[in-house]
């Protein structure tokens, strides 16, 4: 029998009560891979994010069709009792902007301490010890200063490191991790996507990465969901997708990064 993928949105669309956001979308992540999720600007890349994770952007905003399974799971079908149990433990959300996901008046340590199994108070020494280490394992070489840092001592890299540690505290099976490197040079950019493919090999999680950038797919993904205004148009592998684009969409994408050797090179 075949195992059911980690995480499976079939034919997902949402919509206000006015008009439709996202039309059809279905894409699968396995345990052990980096899905890209490809798409322009206003393409529905965190509309489709915060659906899986049940927390539409707003009330008006609901899931009008569609299926999202983790495991055999719908989560759709789930109370939102249940899903809170499951936000975190196994699905986590990296979200898209570090410095407005963080509390600006709250140190480090306590985001990270009281994102640990929100359920049980009682495990406060675990809970640092676990942000100690994740701290260090996302490359903080003093996690105990890093612990009593409000948000707004550290640099745009730290802070999504600090976001990318929050996530992983209750070891999630599937990490959604939203553009995490938008706004960071092009050496953090690499860090972070060399952290993301090791977190991946280490503890065997599926990524859904979410990116407008074919440069980044071609660094660390190993299959690409292409997406426009609210459909999936294309699911392939990374070489397949830069070699044998099924899609003229997809075409335009490559052929607005052909000009831009770098990117091209990674890309080989
Ligand atoms: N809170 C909201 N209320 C109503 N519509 C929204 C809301 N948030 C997003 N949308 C709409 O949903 C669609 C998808 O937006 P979404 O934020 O998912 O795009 P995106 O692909 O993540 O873009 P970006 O790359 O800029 O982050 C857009 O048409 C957007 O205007
Ligand atoms: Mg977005």
């Amino acid at each position: 029998m075949d195992i059911q993928p980690l995480l499976s949105v079939r034919q997902l669309a949402v919509r206000t009560e006015r008009q439709p956001l996202i039309h059809s979308a279905s894409f699968d992540v396995q345990e052990n891979e980096i899905v890209a999720l490809v798409g322009e600007s206003g393409s529905g890349k965190s509309m489709i994010a915060k659906c899986i994770m049940g927390l539409p952007p707003s009330r008006s905003i609901r899931v009008s069709a569609g299926e999202i399974f983790l495991r055999d799971q719908n989560l759709l079908l789930l109370s939102e009792s249940s899903l809170r149990k499951l936000r975190g433990k196994s699905f986590a959300y990296i979200p898209q902007s570090p410095l407005n996901a963080l509390n600006p008046i709250m140190t480090i340590g306590r985001q990270l301490i009281e994102a640990y199994s929100p359920f049980d108070t009682t495990e406060k020494t675990s809970a640092k010890e676990r942000a100690l280490f994740l701290l260090h394992r996302v490359g903080f070489l003093e996690p105990e200063l890093a612990l009593l840092s409000f948000p707004h001592q550290l640099s745009g890299g730290m802070r999504q490191r600090v976001l990318i540690a929050m996530a992983l505290m209750n070891s999630p099976r599937l990490l959604i991790a939203d553009e995490p490197t938008t706004a960071l040079d092009v050496t953090l950019q690499a860090e972070i996507l060399h952290l993301l493919q090791d977190l991946k090999i280490e503890y065997g999680i599926g990524i859904l990465l979410i990116t407008h950038d074919l440069g980044i797919v071609a660094r660390c993904a190993n299959r690409v969901v292409i997406l426009r205004n609210g459909r999936t148009l294309e699911t392939n592998t990374v070489d397949n997708i830069f070699y044998h684009p099924q899609c003229d969409y997809t075409k335009t994408l490559l052929d607005s990064i052909l000009g831009h050797p770098t990117l091209m090179a990674s890309a080989i």
